[in-house]
C-alpha cells in the first residue's frame, strides 16, 4: 500500500472494566498495579498516550432497580479511581508515555484544574494532558449541588471561559521567573510574574497560579465534543480531538470541517491531532476474532443495553417501545448532541430495531468497530491516515489488559513495518511526541510562543 509519509499518533483509551468476564480479563478499575501494568504495556508499544475517561456519578438505575441491575455488564463501571490522582501515580512508573485524564468544566473550578494539571505536568516532566469535557453524564449534577444538569449551550459557554482562565493561569510565571538565587536571597523575579485578574460572566479569578510554568507550556488540551459549539471550542483551544466517526467519509468531513475552522483563530491545522476511536477485537484469524466478538455481544442483557442508550433519548422512556420495533423519533438530548445524532443515523441507515441498536451501541460505545486480524486493522488505519480522515487513533479495548497486549504484540509491529508508526519516541514530552510546539499565549524566555488565539 502507498504511504503518504505521515505517521500515526496513538492513544490507548481506558474505560475499565469492559467485558471483565472474558478469559484473560482483569478489572483494572480499583487496583493500582493493574493500571501500572496497562501503562507499561502502552509505553512498550510506544503509544503517545494513555487516556482515562471519567464521570463523577453512579447512575441511579443501578441502585434504584431493586437489585435487578446488579449483574448488568454496565454496572461494572460504577467504581473507578479518581483519574488525576491516578495519573500522578502512573507518572512515577513511566518515562515517555503521555498521561491524559478527563476533567469537566461544568463541575470544577478553573484554579484547581490549572493547578492539578500543572502539577502532573511537573511530576511527569511534561507528559500531562487534560481532556476538557462539559460532562455527558446528567447524573453528575446532583453530586455538585445542582438540581439539574446545566444546559448544553451554557455548558459550552462556561467551557470557553474556563479554558481562558486555566490557560491564563498556566501563563502566570515565565520560564525563568523562579530564580532561587542563594547569593542574593531572591527567590522569584516579580517582573516575570503575571497576575491574571480575570473577571467574566462565569468566573472571577485573580491568580497568579502557585505552580511554576508547566514543562510543556500548557499541558496538552484534548477534547471530545462534536456538536457545533464543541467543534468551535476545539478549533480554538484543542491540541488533540478524540471523536467517534463510523465511516471514512464521515471522518473526512469531520476532519476537514474541524481543521478548516482553525485559521479563524490564527492556528495552523497541523497543531491539532484528530484521533477517531476504534473498538477493536483481534484474532489470529477472522473467525477467531468473530468468535470473541460474539462472546462479548452475548454477555449483554437487553436491559443493560437499553440503559446505555437511554441517556441519549432525552426525556423519552425508550423501554416503553416494542424492542423489536424501530427507534421512535427522539426529543433533543441535553447530554451529548452529536452522539445522539450518530445513534439515530445508525438506526435509520441500517434499519435496526431498538434491541439491535442497543446491543450494537453498548458494545461499540458509538465508535467504529473492527473485528478481525492485525493486518486488517493496520490496513484500515493506513487508509484513514492517507485519506485525511485521521491523524491517529484512539484504541478502545473491549476489556483489559489482554487486547492491548495483543495490539502491542501484533498491530504495532505491522504499523512500524509499513513505516507509519514510530520505532522510538521522538522526544521526552507529550507535545514533542505528538509533533506539537511548546504552547503559551505569551512570549516567554527565549522560546518562541505559539499564539493560540
Ligand atoms: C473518545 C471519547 C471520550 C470521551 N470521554 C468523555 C469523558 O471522559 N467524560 C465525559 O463526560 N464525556 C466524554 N466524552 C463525551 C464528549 O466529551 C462529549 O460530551 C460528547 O461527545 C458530546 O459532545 P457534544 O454535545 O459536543 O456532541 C467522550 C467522547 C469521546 C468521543
Amino acid at each position: 500500500m502507498q504511504t503518504s509519509g505521515r505517521q500515526l499518533k496513538l492513544t490507548a483509551f481506558c474505560h475499565p472494566p469492559g467485558h471483565w468476564r472474558m478469559p484473560g480479563a482483569s478489572p483494572t478499575d480499583m487496583d493500582f498495579q493493574e493500571c501500572v501494568h496497562l501503562a507499561q504495556v502502552a509505553e512498550r508499544g510506544k503509544f503517545d498516550m494513555l487516556f482515562f475517561q471519567d464521570s463523577a456519578a453512579v447512575a441511579p438505575a443501578f441502585y434504584l432497580s431493586g437489585g435487578k441491575a446488579e449483574a448488568l455488564a454496565e454496572a461494572a463501571r460504577c467504581v473507578r479511581l479518581e483519574p488525576l490522582t491516578l495519573l500522578a501515580g502512573l507518572a512515577t512508573v513511566t518515562q515517555r508515555l503521555g498521561l491524559v485524564a478527563t476533567a469537566t468544566t461544568t463541575y470544577n473550578d478553573p484554579f484547581s484544574i490549572a493547578r492539578k494539571f500543572a502539577t502532573i505536568d511537573h511530576i511527569s516532566n511534561g507528559r500531562a494532558g487534560w481532556n476538557l469535557v462539559t460532562s455527558q453524564n446528567v447524573d453528575e449534577a446532583q453530586n455538585f449541588s445542582a438540581a439539574q444538569h446545566l444546559d448544553h449551550a451554557l455548558r459550552y459557554e462556561r467551557a470557553q471561559e474556563f479554558y481562558d482562565v486555566v490557560s491564563g493561569l498556566w501563563d502566570s510565571w515565565e520560564d525563568d521567573a523562579i530564580i532561587r538565587d542563594r547569593q542574593t536571597g531572591r527567590y522569584i523575579d516579580p517582573r516575570k510574574l503575571h497576575v491574571l485578574n480575570h473577571k467574566g460572566a462565569h468566573f472571577s479569578v485573580r491568580g497568579p497560579l502557585n505552580v511554576a510554568r508547566p514543562p510543556q507550556g500548557y499541558p496538552i488540551v484534548a477534547q471530545a465534543g462534536s456538536s457545533e459549539p464543541g467543534r468551535e471550542l476545539a478549533a480554538r483551544t484543542a491540541d488533540v480531538v478524540f471523536t467517534a466517526q463510523i465511516s471514512l467519509e464521515e471522518a473526512q468531513n469531520f476532519y476537514a470541517d474541524l481543521k478548516g475552522r482553525m485559521a479563524r483563530y490564527g492556528r495552523s491545522a497541523d497543531h491539532l491531532k484528530i484521533m477517531p476511536g476504534i473498538r477493536y477485537v483481534l484474532g489470529a484469524t477472522e473467525s477467531e476474532a468473530k468468535e470473541r466478538y460474539e462472546m462479548m455481544l452475548a454477555e449483554a442483557s437487553d436491559e443493560g443495553a437499553l440503559a446505555s442508550v437511554q441517556r441519549l433519548c432525552g426525556d423519552l422512556d425508550i423501554r416503553r417501545f416494542p424492542l423489536d420495533g424501530p427507534l421512535p423519533d427522539l426529543p433533543p438530548s441535553n447530554a451529548a448532541k452529536a452522539r445522539q445524532k450518530m445513534m439515530i443515523d445508525l438506526a435509520r441507515r441500517e434499519n435496526l430495531s431498538i434491541r439491535q441498536l442497543a446491543r450494537r451501541f453498548t458494545f461499540s460505545l458509538g465508535h467504529l468497530v473492527h473485528v478481525g486480524t492485525a493486518s486488517g486493522l493496520a490496513d484500515m488505519m493506513q487508509t484513514w491516515l492517507d485519506n485525511d480522515a485521521a491523524d491517529g487513533f484512539t484504541m478502545l479495548s473491549p476489556y483489559y489488559p489482554k487486547p492491548l497486549e495483543e495490539f502491542v504484540a501484533t498491530v504495532i509491529p505491522e504499523l512500524q513495518r509499513r513505516g507509519i508508526f514510530r520505532a522510538e519516541y521522538e522526544g521526552t514530552t507529550l507535545r514533542e511526541n505528538l509533533g506539537l510546539p511548546f504552547r503559551t499565549n505569551r512570549y516567554v524566555g527565549l522560546r518562541k510562543a505559539v499564539n493560540s488565539g
